[in-house]
């Protein structure tokens, strides 16, 4: 089969050489973006008089007809075009005739691709942003209606203090923040338009690359031709920010698989986001939450394999940049697809709120209570810390919590002690007097939703 490029060759390459050198069966996604690309490049041409009106029309017309099939799903690429550009021109002319040839004047697929790459990731970072806002919404109205939870927070997996469930679960809002944040920065720099870089040097064509990014909604034009066709900077940093997202999400994955094993019994997923076993008839599996936390694992794989495709790589295009495709498109699916799990699987999340109290109850989360009660009395902390800790290893020897001693037992240890020590270790109270900025008391609780509730589009 006569390759676009053929003109020098004697011999074409047998088909699976050439199916291992395609990338028609992955960069199909593509497709409107690329064609979007060319419809800005035919205009800039026809503007800069180096087509005539006639052909900008005759190609735009062209264009457009693909671009509708394109999104019907009509069209039939071959692996005989390789890549989707060649495809798509292949297309073109085969629809208006050798004036279609003309579409790739002043351009090449180096500059081509990297434009259609910007304009892939700037549409998904936005969905992806967007997505994210949908989670944190999700969270909110959780955390409203369970500001006075109360659950053992943990250090070391050990019971720490008793903490409100909205705070917890508000740590996970301000984290998905901060992704937030980091996708949005970073479309500064992938709405940057290579187009015009051509091959590697630019073009003796009189073009207008303003023109074409202007048209295409870009903010501004890669300043060096050679740096346009071989920065995948824009990929990595959306590959790093998918990572840190989905490791937020791997740890919240975690802690929902252990909340509702029957050690916690903390919350009840809803049997739409769990899955059964074809031996055990009685369990009910997070299958979705494993599920993403494993999919973490292939995302940071994407973010090493750019990291390594570009590392040693020399100016301007190299083959090995096609590889840099898959692990995006592959990031892109996943992180959209877990994000939009993860907001049903928080939205119909039952809470045992009795079982979360309960466990605040039957542990010793409330020693720290005790050992500051002392030290407002005046007593040194680290020795109250030591009067409270023998207290409770008495409690262990015995069975006991803190709140099962006698006023008495508690005398012996220390003079300091009044009976109101009583209230002190209540993990309701405990938790409702944490109120440092940004701690877990409830009236502060509130108002870091109220303030939450600011950062998020309603
Ligand atoms: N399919 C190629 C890629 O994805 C397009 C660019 C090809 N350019 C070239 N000079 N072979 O990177």
């Amino acid at each position: 089969m006569k390759k676009l490029w053929g003109g020098r060759f004697q011999k074409t390459p047998e088909q699976w050489v050439d199916e291992f050198g395609a990338s028609i069966h992955f960069d199909q996604e593509l497709v409107e973006e690329d064609i979007m690309g060319s419809l800005a490049h035919v205009k800039m041409l026809g503007k800069c008089s180096i087509l005539t009106a006639n052909e900008v029309e005759q190609i735009t017309k062209g264009l457009k007809t693909l671009l509708e099939k394109a999104k019907k799903k009509e069209l039939t690429f071959s692996v005989n075009y390789e890549d989707i550009h060649l495809n798509i021109e292949k297309m073109l002319i085969d629809e208006i005739g050798p004036v279609g040839g003309k579409l790739h004047t002043g351009r090449s697929r180096n500059d081509q691709v990297a434009t259609d790459m910007h304009l892939y990731l700037r549409k998904h970072v936005s969905i992806v942003v967007e997505l994210i806002e949908g989670l944190q919404k999700s969270l909110l109205n959780k955390a409203e209606t369970h500001v006075e939870t109360i659950l053992p927070g943990y250090t070391h997996l050990q019971r720490a203090q008793p903490i409100s469930f909205a705070h917890h679960l508000m740590a996970y809002f301000w984290m998905l923040d901060r992704d937030k944040q980091r996708f949005t920065e970073s479309f500064k720099r992938i709405n940057i338009s290579p187009l015009g870089s051509a091959a590697l040097a630019g073009t003796t064509f009189p073009i207008d690359r303003e023109f074409t990014a202007e048209t295409l909604s870009f903010d501004g034009i890669y300043e060096n031709s050679l740096d346009g066709v071989s920065d995948r900077d824009f990929i990595i940093e959306f590959l790093s920010n998918s990572s840190l997202l989905m490791m937020h999400l791997s740890r919240f994955c975690e802690e929902i698989i252990l909340w509702c094993s029957q050690e916690f019994q903390f919350i009840e997923l809803d049997d739409t986001y769990a899955t059964g076993s074809s031996i055990m008839p009685q369990k009910k599996n997070p299958d979705m939450a494993e599920l993403i936390r494993g999919k973490t694992g292939r995302v940071y794989g994407n973010l090493m394999s750019l990291l390594t495709i570009l590392k040693g790589l020399p100016l301007a295009y190299n083959k090995d940049l096609q590889e840099d495709k898959e692990g995006m498109f592959d990031t892109v699916k996943t992180i959209e697809g877990s994000l939009q799990i993860f907001i049903g699987m928080i939205d119909t999340l039952k809470v045992n709120k009795d079982k979360m109290e309960k466990a605040t109850n039957e542990d010793f989360s409330n020693a720290t209570e005790l050992a500051d009660y002392l030290s407002t009395k005046g007593m040194p902390f680290r020795e109250a810390h030591e009067v409270v800790g023998t207290l409770v290893y008495k409690c262990i020897q015995l069975g006991i919590y803190l709140k099962d001693l006698s006023f008495e037992q508690y005398k012996e240890a220390s003079d300091l002690f009044e009976d109101d020590l009583y209230d002190i270790i209540n993990p309701y109270e405990a938790v409702r007097k944490r109120m440092s900025a940004g701690g877990t008391g409830f009236e502060m609780v509130k108002k870091a939703i109220e303030k939450a509730k600011t950062t998020v589009n309603e």
